[in-house]
């Protein structure tokens, strides 16, 4: 998890700053007249899309050294937000705003869940949702209801059973749990999983394991599209898919 581009983004966007208060605000203030610190600063202030360009990195290096350099940059994007917000409310509370954003998904990249958790897209990191899924409850109907594709997930309707209820193109829904037990289990690869372990990565992450006689061919969105709530319902639905197989 660490994308060395961030901070050389972050590196790049101060020197740009640096180089439009040199080339423009200096001979600007100088022409006018304008020797007021404050106004100068205004007038370079951090502009919304400059902060949510980085915000909207995919990953983030979670060392504390580089939480804290990177929390320092952010910080100093707001730190003449009171000349902003005086020059123009807008831009400084748009400022404020994506700042705040990028907080929160930093926070959230580095494994922070807030109370409402439940209603985060769980994504691919199987050992972090197999810990979050222990503190949800979980609803094996409303499992049930997104697997058939009569509810929709926190990322649209999912419909599993449109290819799980079908042999031929996929294992089927009845047994899921059996099947776990008796043929996936022994394997030594799932020697320390459990079937909560077993079913996220097979749903998050299918092309882990493939199924003996299938093709890869279960789509890889499903960490993108899941909230931890809808996983937790999903799987408690497939818990009680023990029928005994054919
Ligand atoms: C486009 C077809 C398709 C869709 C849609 C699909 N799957 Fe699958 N799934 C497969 C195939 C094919 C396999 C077997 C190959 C593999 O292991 O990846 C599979 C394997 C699985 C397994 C492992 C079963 C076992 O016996 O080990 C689970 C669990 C599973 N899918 C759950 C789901 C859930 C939950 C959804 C909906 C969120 C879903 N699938 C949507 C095609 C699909």
């Amino acid at each position: 998890m660490s994308i060395p581009n961030r901070k050389r983004t972050a590196a790049g966007a101060q020197v740009i700053l640096l180089l439009m208060m040199v080339a423009v605000v200096l001979p600007l203030a100088l022409m006018t007249g304008v020797t007021d610190r404050g106004a100068a600063e205004a007038a370079t202030e951090v502009t919304p899309e400059a902060v949510s360009a980085e915000s909207t990195a995919e990953s983030v290096d979670c060392a504390p050294a580089s939480l804290a350099a990177l929390q320092a940059g952010y910080q100093a994007r707001l730190d003449d937000f009171a000349a902003a917000i005086e020059a123009d409310t807008d831009t400084a509370l748009g400022a404020l705003y994506d700042v705040g954003t990028a907080y929160r998904e930093i926070a959230l990249a580095c494994g922070y869940l807030p109370a409402d958790f439940g209603q985060l897209t769980a994504g691919t990191d199987v050992p972090r949702i197999l810990a979050a899924l222990e503190n949800l409850n979980a609803d094996p109907m409303r499992g049930q209801s997104l697997y058939n594709g009569v509810e929709p997930s926190a990322g649209g309707v999912v419909g599993c059973s449109g290819c799980h209820q079908n042999a031929e193109v996929a294992p089927l829904t009845e047994g899921t749990w059996t099947r776990w037990d008796e043929q996936r289990r022994p394997l030594a690869q799932f020697a320390d999983y459990s079937f909560e372990h077993y079913m996220i990565e097979s749903i998050v992450l299918p092309q882990a394991y493939i199924a003996p006689g299938y093709e890869p061919n279960m789509p890889p969105i499903y960490g993108d599209q899941l909230s931890y709530q809808d996983l937790a319902d999903l799987i408690a639905y497939l818990a009680g898919q023990d029928q005994l197989l054919e």
